[in-house]
């Protein structure tokens, strides 16, 4: 809800627990007010009716108080918007309108010299508010470009509190998002990522709270970014202990463009959630927003999967694979996915990026066959592609060395021996969507595991005037490729893979379906990287595989099946693992678990987390609510002294209310297991468990 006050240069913007503030002065300063727990129009009048601390020769008076810092006059601040036009840099603006719909509120300005119009977007969801910009050069189309040095999508503003402390969730290939959470201290802290994608090193995610938030109770302030490119968060304390958390795409210049007459840029969004439900809370509203504002038909919950790149890595085969998928199918699982290997020359990393047409000597028939027997077994099938790519040694990049990133006459450099397609240019973008449209019309390909596995190293675009729109001009083709496919081939769903978990963020999960959270399919190892994950994100997206044991991708850890399982059952259940090599035993015991993730897949897919015991500890534990069911899943890393582990207290139930254990057929109290309890039987190391109650 939005309401404007009696002036029209007060507005504010309701959750249903939050609110949030915006003033605009008669010298057209637009002021941040607040942002917090819901307050009324007039409490937001009374806030605008105080006067902002006096200017001293030092000190902007405007400084941390401004909800869309410019670079010029008064302000000492990190700017969200820097522009240079014909000689003249910063910008002025005035107020030009606001528009408010329901959940939407529109503010213009005009910045005269620049003929910039300058448009700041807010759209309540919840108790998240979306933010982001629109800059348009509205001046004659003989008028030179305006540069947009960088344009954030939103600065939030935090009110004045003794101490911050910063969240966020940091990580590399194979070790993504684990939280770290340290006090903030004066100066900026900067996260974000130089290389074309989001990057394993930063969810473009941070949290904050003043007061000692827990996982259950107190204020959490959280900021994600919507964006699948370069990106820069910068979280600033000014000397006065005020907060300002700026955020856009592109980092250092990487972001920058040229904007011709009569062109706009739209920045990504920049969402905010204020929360007083701790970490815990904070988590489970970010949940909500993105099943019910972001991921597609997030409603339906998604299907056990079976992937064979760690069995079999690039050594596959037409025949390997029926193999496999009769053995999938056996499983229960739902949807068998090819991964790496199935096109041109592709029998290692060295060769084949590039050329999307089946190999002739592996699958001679195309992949239509296969395709139809893994339909025949009762499964979906889906394939792995990685387009924005090319192996020199490939079809496509002997016949255009010139669509690559590279700058000329310097080296080309390579990771995993792979070079980038410059998706700026527009042949390149027809080309790769003839190619993928043609593979999804050549068989009945129901899923599209869409991996990119390496970052941008020569950005450059010979012949292309600076700057170049080369960084935020890949992401707009990559989303526009992707919501091109799907809109042609509804009834195909789409993975985000980049080596792992390369590529999460807002921006991809609102046109894929689930993302590969990490390469790193230990299940030991997993249980923080899925910890931090789900800070920001449910699990209804969260990719994870049992793979074989000892861990044959990473560490060698030996693990039962039942650890494995447990552990890969608090998101999108998949299997990884060789399963020619499995025995009867382990193949009978994990068809009983996919069986079981069946039964609680509503529950785990679409109900509400709550961590009980972080992984950092011996014994760990999440919980799923959704309606009358709960069901807990629990973690014992090792047991010492031969003692117990702790009874795990569950949350989100009803104390008055008797829910029934749908393995012994036991009857608990709620009110007992919330506050004396669950025993959970675990021991020594390595050993799991999961709990299913319904209320009575
Ligand atoms: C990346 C992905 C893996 C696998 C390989 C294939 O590393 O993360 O899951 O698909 O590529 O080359």
């Amino acid at each position: 809800m939005i309401e404007v006050g009696e002036d029209g240069r007060t507005w504010l913007l309701s959750g249903p627990t939050s609110g949030y503030a915006l003033r605009l002065t008669d010298r057209d300063e637009l002021l941040h007010l607040h942002w917090g727990p819901r307050i009324t129009l007039a409490d937001a009048e009374a806030l605008a009716a105080q006067p902002l601390p006096a200017e001293r020769s030092f000190e902007s008076r405007l400084d941390g108080h401004e909800e869309y810092p410019v670079e010029g006059g008064r302000r000492f601040v990190r700017p969200a918007l820097s522009v240079r036009g014909a000689g003249v840099r910063g910008s002025e603006w005035r107020f030009a309108e606001a528009a408010t719909e329901r959940e939407e509120l529109r503010l213009h300005f005009t910045d005269a010299v620049h003929r910039l119009s300058i448009t700041l977007v807010y759209r309540t969801r919840g108790d998240v508010i979306e933010r982001f910009a629109v800059l348009r050069h509205d001046g004659p189309a003989d008028a030179p470009a305006l540069e947009l040095l960088r344009a954030d999508s939103a600065t939030w503003t935090l009110p004045a509190r003794d101490q911050w402390r910063l969240s966020q969730l940091h990580g590399r290939w194979a070790a993504e998002s684990r939280l770290v959470r340290a006090d903030l201290t004066y100066g900026e802290q900067v996260i974000g990522s130089r290389r074309g994608h989001t990057g394993h090193q930063h969810l473009p995610w941070v949290a904050l709270d003043a007061e000692g938030a827990t996982e259950e109770h107190g204020e959490v302030y959280g900021c994600a970014l919507a964006w699948s490119g370069s990106w820069r968060i910068c979280v600033g304390r000014l000397p006065d202990g005020t907060v300002q958390i700026t955020g856009g795409q592109g980092h250092d210049d990487s972001g920058q463009e040229l904007l011709a007459p009569g062109a706009q840029v739209v920045t990504p969004v920049f969402a905010g959630l204020w929360s007083d439900g701790g970490f815990g809370g904070a988590s489970r509203a970010w949940h909500a927003y993105q099943r019910a504002h972001v991921i597609p038909d997030a409603a339906e919950p998604r299907p056990v999967l079976y992937n064979s790149w760690e069995a079999t890595r690039f050594d596959i085969s037409e025949e390997q694979q029926r193999t496999l998928a009769g053995k999938a199918a056996a499983l229960g699982v739902e949807l068998f996915v090819v991964d790496d290997g199935w096109f041109g020359r592709r029998v290692s990393d060295r060769a084949g990026l590039g050329d999307w047409t089946p190999a002739p000597d592996r699958f001679p028939g195309g992949l239509k066959p296969l395709a139809d027997e893994v339909h025949a077994l009762g499964m979906r099938f889906g394939i792995w592609v990685e387009p924005e790519m090319v192996n020199p040694d490939s079809d496509l990049y002997r016949a255009h060395p010139d669509w690559v990133q590279h700058q000329p006459g310097r080296e080309r450099t390579e990771f995993r021996n792979q070079l980038v397609l410059n998706l700026a240019r527009e042949d390149v973008r027809e080309h790769l969507w003839e190619q993928l449209d043609a593979l999804l019309s050549s068989a009945p390909i129901d899923y599209v595991k869409w991996d990119f596995n390496r970052c941008f190293s020569d950005a450059g675009w010979p012949g292309e005037p600076y700057p170049q729109r080369i960084w935020n001009a890949h992401v707009h083709a990559l989303y526009g490729l992707l919501d091109r496919l799907r809109a042609a081939h509804p009834a195909v769903a789409f993975e985000s893979c980049s080596g792992g978990g390369g590529r999460v963020d807002l921006g991809i999960l609102s046109r894929t379906d689930q993302v590969w959270t990490s390469d790193n399919t230990d299940p030991l190892d997993r249980l923080a990287v899925q910890h931090g994950f789900g800070q920001l994100h449910p699990a209804r997206v969260m990719a994870a595989w049992v793979t074989d044991s000892p861990n044959t991708q990473l560490n060698g850890r030996v693990s039962t099946l039942r650890f494995r399982f447990v552990s890969a059952l608090a998101g999108v259940l998949g299997i990884g693992g060789d399963l020619t090599r499995w025995s009867a035993e382990e193949l009978a015991e994990a068809a009983d678990w996919v069986t079981l993730y069946k039964e609680i897949r509503p529950v785990v897919q679409l109900g509400d987390l709550h961590r009980l015991r972080p992984p950092s500890e011996p014994l760990s534990a999440i919980q799923y609510v959704h309606g009358d069911e709960t069901v807990v899943l629990a973690w014992l890393r090792a047991q010492s002294y031969g003692e117990e582990p702790p009874r795990l207290r569950l949350k989100g139930l009803d104390p008055t209310a008797a829910y029934v254990c749908q393995d012994t057929g036991k009857t608990h109290r709620g009110a007992v297991l919330l506050h004396h309890g669950l025993r959970t039987g675990l021991r020594g190391d390595l050993d799991a468990a999961v709990f299913r109650f319904r209320r009575v």
